[in-house]
C-alpha cells in the first residue's frame, strides 16, 4: 500500500475521509467539502440520530453527483483538545480496515485536527498514516485460493495536511517503525517447519543496516561457552540452536549498550514434558520475544537512533526424543549455576539463563529487558490485555510502564522476592525449574530468571498472553502482534538518545 502526503485540495477520486468534531461540527475540511456538495455531509450527520462526531463513530456517504468520489467518510473525533498520536493511530487503522471491506481502492485523509489537539498538523497526518500501515499488515504467503474480494482492496492512500513535508519527514520514523512491526509479525506468524533456529537467524543475518552487526553463535561456539541450559533445550532436536547477537551503534561513542534479549524457542513440544495436542499449534509463536529484539535492532538502526544496542536472541526448538533432555536432569548452565530440570516444558527460562548470562558477561549493558512467552499463568493473571513486567529497578519498570501507556502495549508489574525464590531452592542442585505447587506461576518463572541477573537494571517482560490475538484491533489485526517493538523503540527515544 502506497502512503502519500498532500497540501489540502477538493478531492477529485476514490474515498474521501473528513473530520467531524463532536455536536455534529465540521472540520474546515468537511465544510469545505460540504460546501462543494450542496450541503450533502451536513444533511447526512443531520440524518444519522446515532452519529454525534465522536471518536470511534463514522458515517459512510456514497459520492454525491457534485464530486467524482466514489464515498464520503465522516470520522468521529470527539473533542478538540483530546485528539492525540495514539487516537490518529487508532482511527488511521480503522479507517483502513474499513474502507478494505468496502472495496475501496484509493482514499484521501482530509482530517484537520485543528489547533487544539495534542498533535501539531504535521504528526498527526504521519500518525493516521502510521495507524493504517500498522493495520494493512497480512500474513498471506501461504494461500493460494484467495478471492479477489478476500484480498485488500485498498492500494494508495493520500494523507491531506497543511504541513506535507514535514509530515512526510515525521512520517520517516514511523514507516521504519511500521516496516520493523511487520518484519517481527512475519517472523512469529511463520511455522516452525519454515522458521527455525538456522533459518531465523539468517532472518536476523540478512539485515543490512549502517551501524548494525549480526553474529551468530552455532552449537560449538555454545559448547565453549558453557551454555549448558540453553543447550540442554536444544538436545532433543534435529534442528541445532543457534545464538543471534546484534550489535547496534548508534551513540557516536563506547557507551554501554542497552540490552535486549528474546526468548526464542521456535517449538515447544513441552519436550519429554510433553503437551496435550490441543492447542500445541501456537507453539509456533513461542519465538515471539526473540522475534521483538530482532525488529527492535531493525528499527534502532533503520532511524538511526542515537545510542548503543544489543539485541541477543537464544534459538532453539524444543522436542522430545531419544537424545531430549529428562525430568530430574541436571544441567551446567553458563554461570556456573545447576540447574534440577524437573519439567521439560519450563524451557524458556533455561535459554533465557544463559542467553543473560552471556550478554552481562560480554556486553557490561547498562540495563537489560527480556521479553519471553514465558508461562501461561500470565494469562491466567493478566489475560490478553497487559504483558506482565517484572523489574529489580523502580525508574527501569516505570519507563517501560510510560512508554507502554502511549503506544498502547500496556504492561502491569507483578512482584519479586526473595520468599518466592525460597520456592525454586533444589535439594539436588543450586536451583530446579519448577516450584513444588502450582501458585504464582509467572513469579515463580521471573525468579528463576533473576538468578542468573547480577547487578544490572534488569526487567522481564512476560508477553505470552499479548504476542498473539484472536480478535482485530484498531492497529493489530488479528494474529502476531509484535507486542514490544514500539513499546521498546518509545522507551529507548524517551530517554536514551543523545540530544
Ligand atoms: N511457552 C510456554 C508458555 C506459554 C503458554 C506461552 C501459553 C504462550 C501461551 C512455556 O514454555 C511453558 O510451557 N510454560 C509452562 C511452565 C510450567 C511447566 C511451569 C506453563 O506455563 O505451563
Ligand atoms: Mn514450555
Ligand atoms: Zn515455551
Amino acid at each position: 500500500m502506497k502512503i502519500s502526503f498532500s497540501e489540502f485540495e477538493l478531492p477529485r477520486s476514490g474515498a474521501v475521509v473528513v473530520g467531524v468534531w463532536e455536536e455534529r461540527v465540521l472540520t474546515e475540511p468537511a465544510r469545505r467539502l460540504d460546501a462543494a456538495t450542496g450541503g450533502a455531509l451536513a444533511r447526512a450527520a443531520a440524518a444519522a440520530p446515532r452519529f454525534h462526531g465522536k471518536k470511534n463513530e463514522t458515517l459512510a456517504l456514497v459520492g454525491p453527483p457534485e464530486l467524482p468520489v466514489s464515498r464520503i467518510v465522516l470520522a468521529g473525533l470527539g473533542k478538540p483538545e483530546t485528539v492525540d498520536a495514539r487516537l490518529l493511530e487508532e482511527l488511521g487503522g480503522n479507517l483502513l480496515a474499513q474502507l478494505n471491506s468496502a472495496g475501496e481502492s484509493e482514499a484521501t485523509f482530509a482530517i484537520d485536527v485543528g489547533d487544539k489537539a495534542k498533535v501539531k498538523p504535521a504528526e498527526a497526518a504521519a500518525r493516521l498514516a502510521f495507524g493504517a500501515a500498522l493495520r494493512a499488515y497480512r500474513f498471506d504467503k501461504y494461500r493460494t485460493k484467495q478471492k479477489p474480494e478476500q484480498k485488500p482492496s485498498l492500494a494508495a492512500i493520500t494523507v491531506m495536511t497543511a504541513a506535507s513535508a514535514k509530515a512526510k519527514q515525521a512520517y520517516g520514523a514511523l514507516g521504519a517503525a511500521a516496516e520493523a512491526v511487520a518484519f517481527t509479525r512475519d517472523l512469529v506468524s511463520e511455522p516452525a517447519n519454515e522458521l527455525y533456529p538456522e533459518s531465523m537467524a539468517q532472518r536476523a543475518a540478512a539485515l543490512d543496516l549502517p551501524g548494525l552487526t549480526v553474529e551468530i553463535l552455532d552449537e560449538h561456539k555454545m559448547h565453549e561457552l558453557g551454555m549448558g541450559a540453553l543447550l540442554a533445550v536444544g538436545q532433543g532436536s534435529v534442528r541445532p540452536p543457534r545464538v543471534v547477537v546484534m550489535q547496534y551503534r548508534g551513540a557516536g561513542s563506547d557507551s554501554p549498550p542497552l540490552a535486549f534479549i528474546g526468548k526464542g524457542v521456535t517449538f515447544d513440544t513441552g519436550g519429554i514434558s510433553i503437551k496435550p495436542a490441543a492447542g500445541m499449534g501456537e507453539m509456533k509463536w513461542d519465538m515471539a520475544g526473540a522475534g521483538v529484539v530482532i525488529g527492535l535492532l531493525r528499527l534502532l538502526a533503520a532511524r538511526k537512533a542515537r545510542v548503543n544496542a544489543v539485541g541477543i536472541a537464544g534459538l532453539v526448538e524444543n522436542m522430545p526424543s531419544g537424545s531430549a533432555t529428562r525430568p530430574g536432569d541436571i544441567i551446567r548452565s553458563m554461570s556456573g549455576q545447576t540447574i534440577e530440570v524437573l519439567n521439560t516444558d519450563a524451557e524458556g527460562r533455561l535459554v533465557l539463563a544463559d542467553v543473560l548470562w552471556y550478554c552481562q558477561d560480554r556486553f557490561k549493558p547498562k540495563l537489560m529487558v527480556d521479553l519471553a512467552t514465558l508461562t501461561g499463568a500470565v494469562v491466567v493473571a493478566l489475560g490478553h490485555e497487559n504483558a506482565g513486567l517484572f523489574a529489580n529497578n523502580d525508574e527501569l519498570a516505570e519507563r517501560l510502564i510510560a512508554a507502554g501507556k502511549v503506544v498502547g502495549e500496556p504492561l502491569w508489574r507483578l512482584p519479586l522476592s526473595e520468599s518466592y525464590d525460597r520456592a525454586i531452592d533444589s535439594d539436588a542442585a543450586d536451583v530446579k525449574n519448577i516450584a513444588g505447587d502450582r501458585g504464582a506461576g509467572s513469579i515463580i518463572g521471573a525468579q528463576f530468571v533473576q538468578r542468573f541477573v547480577n547487578n544490572v537494571p534488569w526487567a522481564h517482560l512476560d508477553i505470552a498472553g499479548v504476542a498473539w490475538s484472536k480478535k482485530d484491533a484498531p492497529t493489530v489485526p488479528k494474529g502476531a502482534t509484535a507486542f514490544g517493538v514500539r513499546l521498546l523503540d518509545r522507551f529507548v527515544a524517551d530517554h536514551y538518545e543523545k540530544e
